[in-house]
């Protein structure tokens, strides 16, 4: 079975099979986090968008593993720029298939400005299959519709990461919305608590999801949930 591994704001790692990925991994500078960017031993780089707190310390993770950076176009040119050797650029709607399983990048609302000030494209929010499961990373993003339309219409998903903080992102009450159009298995906040902008109480997020006959699950960071 895969296993989660949160390290505050929206950075998680699975592990699936002999396979690790990291999601957005922002380490530097995140007082959540429980590794350091020196530790982390991935495969492959996953990231949403260009900002800093999701970019973070991809290039140089991606350089010490000869790890792969999986990513839409404008930041996958950002990391080749900044000396990263592998990456594969895709981009939304598009799915692909790796060893590890399938990637398919769907649309958020939100912007992707890179840390040097570049035009980062559009964000996005990224489906993994692996393991016979799938993951929802939905990057940052406000509510929109095509989380019903689109993404929970189409879509069987086992495990939502879900930005709760508000200010940048969903808050709780729009979250919980989403959840409802998502039609996940579970949900997991990510994307609060990190800067005062974002803080919440994200157990008010699991209760009103249970409220609504739905599972939130908090996870700590340096948790571990085997899903
Ligand atoms: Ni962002
Ligand atoms: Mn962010």
């Amino acid at each position: 079975m895969p296993t989660l591994t949160y390290q505050g704001h929206s950075a998680f790692l699975v592990e699936s099979g002999d396979t690790t990925l990291i999601f957005d991994p922002f380490l530097t500078g995140n007082p959540l986090a429980k590794i350091t960017a020196e530790e982390v031993q991935a495969d492959y780089v996953l990231l949403t968008h260009g900002h800093g707190d999701h970019v973070g310390d991809a290039v140089q993770i991606a350089k010490a593993n000869n790890a792969t950076i999986i990513t839409q176009f404008e930041v996958g040119n950002y990391c080749l720029r900044n000396g990263a050797k592998n990456v594969w650029q895709m981009h939304i709607g598009g799915a692909r298939e790796f060893p590890f399983g399938k990637v398919k990048l769907t649309p958020a609302l939100h912007g992707s400005e890179l840390p040097d000030g570049s035009g980062g494209g559009l964000p996005t929010g990224m489906l993994v299959t692996t393991g016979g499961k799938t993951v929802y990373h939905m990057g940052d993003t406000g509510l929109f519709s095509d989380l019903k339309f689109v993404i929970g219409a189409f879509h069987k998903i086992d495990v939502c990461l879900i930005p709760i903080g508000d200010n940048f992102t969903m808050g709780i009450d729009d979250a919980v919305i989403a959840a409802e159009w998502i039609g996940a298995g579970l949900y997991i906040p990510m994307h609060y608590n990190t800067f005062p902008p974002i803080e919440c109480d994200p157990q008010v997020f699991v209760r009103q999801l249970e409220a609504k006959g739905m599972k939130g699950k908090v996870m700590a960071p340096g948790e571990v949930y085997e899903f």
